[in-house]
């Protein structure tokens, strides 16, 4: 193989292994996924099939140029036939980009419409904001004691039509689950939406789509597409409070949490911790990963995280404040009981 063959290659098993699985936009998970890979099918065929006719003119023309030049023949009748037949393929060409073209507006007409629709009969209400760099969830209740606030972490049931409202507190953000559904941005002082309809169940990563500062590529979130009665279940546990600590080491990580820096960002419902400006902890425990999708969650990653945040994601709002060892492991021992 040559070295560009070798190269195209190589930058095309990248690009299709960087979004297989879990984070792809060609995985069609939900209805707006499926009518854009559909649009992309469409496309790339018509603009093909244009490329090879405009490829077979090319050929075509210098043959006969060629063939010209070879005979230099200047026969008046020859001549005439030549621009008689330049024309017709002129119309024909120009009849064919405008089929191209007006077939390619009405696919993308529809594909619109298509996505339109579900936006009539959304089933549930999330309000989404973004931050330097980590994903605020809210679900939109017109109770507002049965709306779950959660962080980084998004369970939606399958077939469900859902609306996504998003918001910015700092700067221009872009909300992305390439396997459900389009790229929306979050723009401060403005309200954007955008509207998904998971027809597959399983674990997706969504990511934020445009530059935000130094975490850019560490705000990313899990979204779990489950069967609706998976999805009860999980918002009815959302919905009650943190559990009471149990062994003296999870008392003392509790103490430490509601009484000193912690208390003041991070809510825990059910205890004195009430902050709003961070992500909330009431159930923290029961997610995939912390620091939006950066670190899975699991014991050692959560030591890491509150004894030194600044070295595991640098420049997040989360100050490293240099903790006693002792208040570090009953921290943890604490925020593990947060289930
Ligand atoms: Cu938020 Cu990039």
């Amino acid at each position: 193989m040559t070295r560009a063959g070798r190269l195209l290659a190589m930058s095309l098993s990248g690009a299709l292994a960087s979004c297989a699985g879990k984070q792809n936009a060609l995985g069609g998970q939900g209805t707006e996924d499926a009518n854009f890979i559909l649009l992309f099918v469409v496309f790339l065929a018509v603009c093909a099939l244009m490329y090879l006719i405009v490829l077979a003119g090319l050929t075509f023309a210098r043959r006969r140029g060629r063939n010209a030049d070879r005979t230099n023949s200047v026969d008046e009748g020859r001549h005439e036939q030549t621009s008689l037949r330049t024309r017709s393929a002129l119309v024909i060409w120009t009849g064919l980009v405008t089929a191209g073209l007006t077939g390619l507006t009405v696919a993308s007409f529809f594909a619109d419409r298509s996505n339109a629709r579900n936006t009539r009969r959304a089933g549930l209400m999330l309000t989404v904001t973004g931050n330097q760099w980590w994903w605020n969830v809210q679900y939109d209740t017109s109770d507002p004691s049965k709306s779950v606030r959660t962080a980084n972490e998004i369970h939606l049931p399958v077939n469900v039509p859902v609306h996504v409202t998003l918001k910015s507190n700092d700067v221009i953000h872009s909300f992305w689950v390439p396997n459900v559904a389009g790229k929306q941005d979050l723009i401060p002082g403005r309200v954007t939406d955008v509207e998904l309809l998971p027809t597959r169940t399983g674990i997706f990563r969504g990511q934020c789509a445009e530059f935000c500062g130094v975490q850019h590529s560490h705000m990313a979130l899990d979204v779990i597409v489950e069967p609706l009665v998976d999805f009860q279940r999980w918002y009815a546990h959302q919905l009650s409070l943190a559990p009471t600590p149990a062994t003296p080491l999870q008392i003392a990580g509790y103490r430490y949490v509601v009484s000193r820096e912690c208390s003041s960002c991070h809510n825990i419902a059910g205890t004195p911790a009430g902050g709003q400006i961070a992500p909330d902890l009431t159930h923290v425990a029961s997610r995939r990963s912390i620091a939006a999708g950066t670190l899975p969650l699991n014991r050692g990653n959560l030591y890491g995280w509150v004894a030194d945040p600044q070295s595991q994601k640098p420049g997040n709002r989360m100050p490293t404040i240099g903790m006693d060892p002792k208040d570090i492991h009953a921290v943890v021992a604490y925020l593990e009981t947060l289930k």
